[in-house]
């Protein structure tokens, strides 16, 4: 079985959010697809160990914000690499209530669910959710999960479904010493070699600073 077939699936890269107990939370999610148009219901894959999975379960609602080409990074950075259980996310982005629900403004769009199935995997909940509310924000691309990857340069946590088939491209990362961000992964993409980052150099993903980063 040659794994390496899944990269060729096609995403996109959105916040999923949802409400903790009066709180705004939720994460960065790529596995979302549309499944029927009338009523029109989409499905979003979320980790058990995702504080976001359990919130939804206890709200029975969640929203979908749609990222694009020119969101800024550091939404995936704040969505993607932390978790709501130690962090108020929503705290350091803008973001509108649609439905009652929160959404990152920073997007092309947003789609409102209602909870109204879930399928439990041996890692994951699929939640199936029929939309009640959305509208488009701006006409930027939306950002794929290729572009994520291949132009932000960002890569994607265990906790992602798609985590395993990107382990493979390790032994390759490997042959160029660069310096690579201990939080988010993320890789140096400047001159390079380069002894010493700038001390004014943030990750363009999670906003950490040099003294995050390691020579690999
Ligand atoms: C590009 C990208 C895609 C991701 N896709 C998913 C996904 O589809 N499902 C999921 O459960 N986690 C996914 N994650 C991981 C979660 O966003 C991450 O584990 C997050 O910290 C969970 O936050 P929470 O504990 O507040 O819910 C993805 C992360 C990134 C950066």
């Amino acid at each position: 079985m040659n794994k390496k077939v899944l990269r060729n699936l096609s995403y996109g890269v959105y916040v999923v959010s949802t409400w903790d107990t009066g709180r705004a939370t939720g994460c960065i999610a790529n596995s979302i697809m549309q499944i029927t148009s009338s009523p029109a219901t989409i499905a979003v894959s979320i980790n058990h160990d995702n504080y976001t999975n359990a919130c939804i379960k206890n709200t029975g609602k969640f929203a979908v914000s749609i990222l694009s080409e020119t969101t800024d990074p550091a939404i995936i950075g704040t969505f993607g690499f932390q978790s709501g259980k130690d962090v108020d996310k929503f705290a350091s982005v803008n973001y509108a209530l649609k439905g009652y629900l929160p959404v990152v403004t920073d997007s092309t769009g947003y789609i409102v669910c209602d909870v109204i199935d879930t399928m439990e995997t041996a890692t994951h909940t699929v939640f199936l959710g029929e939309m009640v509310e959305g509208d488009v924000f701006e006409s930027a691309a939306p950002m794929s999960y290729a572009y994520y990857h291949e132009v932000v340069k960002g890569k994607s946590p265990k906790n992602a479904p798609t985590y395993i088939a990107e382990e493979d491209d390790a032994p390759a990362a490997k042959e160029k010493e660069t310096w690579v961000c201990s939080i988010c992964k993320y890789v140096y993409d400047g001159e390079t070699p380069f002894e010493e980052l700038p001390d004014t150099y943030v990750c363009p993903i999670c906003k950490q600073p040099k003294t995050r980063f390691k020579k690999q």
